[in-house]
C-alpha cells in the first residue's frame, strides 16, 4: 500500500502512530528552520513537518518540491504547537523521515485551491485540475449521492432500471437531433436521442409497469447556464396510471431526496395550472419562493386619457413591497433594465405609495389621485409600497413583467438559496402555434394524451385543448416534466395528423409505436427529471456546468479534448459523407 491513511483522516488520538501517506503538494511554507507542507487528496490536507536541524538532507528534498508533485512520505504523528481549528486535521502534523517523488509536476496554470485565480475558459482548458479542488469535488460527490438515493427510492418502489439505445432514429422533441451517419447504409443516420420517450413507452407495452433510467440525453439546441447539449434525465414511466399517482410518486420521490441528501422536510407540492401561472406570474415555472403576483388593471387604467394604457391588451402591474423609496436613479435602472431587448417591454410605469398616503406617478398628468388609489387597491399597494406596470400585448407583456419580477426578487434578497418552493404546473395547452410555419406544434411532444372533457375540441378549437401534462417546478427551475399518454392507435394517428404529419410520415416515423399500440398497450404515463439541474438546485448553484464532470462551453465545444474536430478525408469517404464536405 502506498498509504496507511488519508490525507482527511489523521486526529490527535492518532499521535505516536506511524503513518504513510500519498498526495499532492498544495502549498509549501519555511518557518526558520523548519519547512512545512499541506499535502492534499480527496479526504482532506495533512500538514507536514520537515526539520533543517534535524535532517538536513530530506529538509532539502522537501524544499524543492513544486505545488502539484505527487509525494508518499512516512512519519510520525506530532501535535501542532500552532493549531489550524479551520481543518479536521489542524491539531496535528507529521514529523517526517521519509520522502518519495512519485510524480513531478509541471507549475499549473491556475491555483488548486478553494479560491482559484484561474477564468472559466482556462479550468475547463485544464479540466481535470479544476476538478482536483475541493468545492467541485464536492459537487461531484453531491451528484454521485443523488444518484444513489434516486436508485435507492425508485428500486424500493418497484422500478426497474433498463438501459434503451442511444443509436436511434429522430424523435420530434423539439429540438434539433445531433445525427451520426452510418458506414453500412449509404446516405442513412442514426440520431442520438433526445430522450428515451417511444422506448420507454414501449418498456410499458412489454409489461414492466415501471421503468426508470438515469439517462444521456442529446438535443443541438441553443445553450444556457440550465442547458448543456448533453445532459441527463431521471426517466421514468409508470403502468396503470392517472396524473394523480405519477405527481404522488414524483413528489415523494422528490421528498425523500431533500431529507436524505439536505436533511430538508419539504411540505406538500402546491398545484397550479398553466392558465393561472401565466395571469399571477406570466411564466410556466414560477419561482414561488416570494409573491409578488401580477395583477390585471386594465379596468381600472383603461379610458380615462393615457392613450398607451387604452391601446394595450393588457396592463399589469405588481407591487414592489417598501420600494417607494426608490430614487430616480433606482426607477431609471428598472425603466432601462425591461426595455433590454432580451426583456423588451417599451417603457415602465411606476406609482409610489408616500408616507402620507399620497400616490406620485411617472404618468399623473393622466390620471388622479382617486384612479391611482384604485390601482394601489386592485394590487395592495399600502404606505410604502412601489407599484410598478406594463403595458402591451399579452405575452409580450406577461414575459416582460415576469423578467422584472424575478430581477426584483434578487435584488430585494427575496430568493433565498437555502429556501426551496417546489410546485406542479398542470394542465399545459397541447398545442403550441407556431406563426413561422402556420401550424401547431405538440408543446409537450406528441405522445401526449388530451384532458378527458377537452377532447372533442381538437377537432373545433385545437388550440385550446389541454393536455395531460405537468411540471415540476422548484424556485423558478423547470426540474421536470411528463404527461398522461396516448395509447391507441386511432388518437395518435389524429394527433400526428394534427400537428401536420401525413398518414406515409407518420407511419414512416412512428409505425412501430402504433403497431405496438394494437397488441395491448396499457395506460401509461411519465415523467423525466433534469438531473443536472436537480443537483444545481441542491447545490445551490445557477449553472449546470459545474455539476457535469467534463461539460460543454456556451458554443458546444469541450475545450479540453478540442471537440467538435475535423475527421480524416478516409473517415469521411468511408461515411459517404466526403462530397458533401468538399462543396
Ligand atoms: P422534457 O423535454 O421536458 O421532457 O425534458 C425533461 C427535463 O429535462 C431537463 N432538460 C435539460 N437539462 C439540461 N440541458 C438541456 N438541454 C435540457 N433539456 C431538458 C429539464 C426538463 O424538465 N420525454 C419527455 C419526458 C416525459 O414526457 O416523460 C422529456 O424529455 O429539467
Amino acid at each position: 500500500m502506498l498509504r496507511t491513511h488519508n490525507c482527511g483522516e489523521l486526529r490527535i488520538e492518532n499521535l505516536n502512530n506511524i503513518v504513510k501517506l500519498s498526495g499532492w503538494v498544495q502549498k509549501s511554507r519555511e518557518f526558520g528552520g523548519m519547512t512545512f507542507i499541506d499535502l492534499r487528496d480527496r479526504y482532506g490536507i495533512t500538514q507536514l513537518a520537515f526539520n533543517l536541524e534535524v535532517n538536513a538532507e530530506l529538509c532539502e528534498k522537501a524544499r524543492k518540491l513544486g505545488r502539484e508533485f505527487v509525494i508518499q512520505i512516512e512519519g510520525i504523528v506530532i501535535e501542532r504547537s500552532n493549531k489550524n481549528k479551520n481543518i479536521p486535521t489542524g491539531e496535528i502534523e507529521i514529523n517526517v523521515s521519509k520522502l518519495t517523488v512519485l510524480n513531478a509536476s509541471k507549475t499549473p496554470p491556475f491555483t488548486i485551491e478553494n479560491e482559484t485565480d484561474g477564468g472559466e475558459e482556462l479550468r475547463m482548458k485544464y479540466r481535470y485540475l479544476d476538478l482536483r479542488r475541493n468545492p467541485i469535488q464536492e459537487k461531484l460527490f453531491l451528484r454521485s449521492k443523488l444518484a444513489k438515493e434516486v436508485r435507492n427510492y425508485l428500486d424500493d418502489s418497484d422500478f426497474i432500471e433498463v438501459e434503451t439505445p442511444v443509436l436511434i432514429k429522430s424523435t420530434p422533441e423539439g429540438a434539433r437531433d445531433f445525427v451520426v451517419p452510418s458506414r453500412m447504409n449509404e446516405g442513412q443516420f442514426y440520431a442520438l436521442p433526445q430522450s428515451p420517450q417511444t422506448f420507454k413507452q414501449l418498456l410499458m407495452v412489454s409489461g414492466f409497469d415501471r421503468y426508470f433510467q438515469i439517462v444521456k440525453c442529446f438535443r443541438d439546441e441553443d445553450l444556457r447556464a440550465d442547458r448543456q447539449p448533453e445532459f441527463t434525465q431521471i426517466d421514468c414511466e409508470m403502468t396503470f396510471v392517472e396524473q394523480e399517482d405519477i405527481l404522488n410518486t414524483f413528489e415523494h420521490m422528490m421528498r425523500h431526496l431533500f431529507k436524505s441528501v439536505k436533511g430538508i422536510e419539504l411540505k406538500d407540492f402546491p398545484r397550479m395550472d398553466y392558465a393561472d401561472a401565466m395571469r399571477l406570474y406570466g411564466s410556466d415555472k414560477p419561482d414561488i419562493r416570494f409573491g409578488m403576483e401580477f395583477h390585471e388593471l386594465n379596468d381600472v387604467t383603461q379610458n380615462l386619457a393615457f392613450k398607451v394604457f387604452d391601446e394595450a391588451e393588457l396592463v399589469v402591474g405588481i407591487c414592489a413591497k417598501g420600494c417607494a423609496s426608490y430614487s430616480r436613479k433606482q426607477l431609471d435602472a428598472l425603466t432601462d433594465f425591461v426595455k433590454r431587448p432580451q426583456v423588451g417591454a417599451k417603457g415602465l410605469v411606476y406609482a409610489k405609495v408616500n408616507e402620507d398616503g399620497s400616490i406620485k406617478s411617472s404618468v399623473d398628468k393622466f390620471y388622479n389621485d382617486e384612479q391611482k388609489q384604485a390601482w394601489a387597491d386592485k394590487v395592495g399597494a399600502q404606505k410604502g409600497d412601489l407599484i410598478l406596470i406594463i403595458s402591451g400585448n399579452v405575452n409580450q407583456s406577461r414575459s416582460a413583467m415576469n423578467e422584472l419580477r424575478l430581477h426584483l426578487g434578487t435584488e430585494l434578497g427575496l430568493r433565498d438559496k437555502n429556501t426551496f418552493a417546489p410546485l406542479w404546473v398542470t394542465d399545459f395547452p397541447l398545442l403550441e402555434w407556431d406563426e413561422e410555419t402556420k401550424r401547431f406544434h405538440a408543446m409537450h411532444h406528441p405522445f401526449t394524451s388530451t384532458k378527458e372533457e377537452d377532447f372533442e375540441k381538437l377537432e373545433t378549437a385545437p388550440g385550446e385543448v389541454r393536455a395531460n401534462a405537468y411540471d415540476m417546478v422548484i424556485n423558478g427551475v423547470e426540474v421536470g416534466g411528463g404527461s398522461i399518454r396516448i395509447h391507441d392507435r386511432a388518437t395518435q394517428e389524429k394527433m400526428l395528423s394534427l400537428l401536420g404529419f401525413t398518414a406515409e410520415e407518420a407511419k414512416a416515423q412512428f409505425g412501430f409505436l402504433m403497431d405496438a399500440f394494437e397488441y395491448g398497450a396499457p395506460p401509461h404515463g411519465g415523467i423525466a427529471l433534469g438531473f443536472d439541474r436537480m443537483c444545481a438546485l441542491f447545490g445551490g448553484s445557477d449553472s449546470i456546468r459545474d455539476y457535469i464532470a467534463f461539460p460543454k462551453n456556451n458554443s458546444g465545444r469541450d475545450v479540453m479534448i478540442d471537440a467538435p474536430a475535423p475527421v480524416s478525408k478516409e473517415q469521411l469517404d468511408e461515411l459517404f459523407l466526403a462530397q458533401k464536405q468538399s462543396k
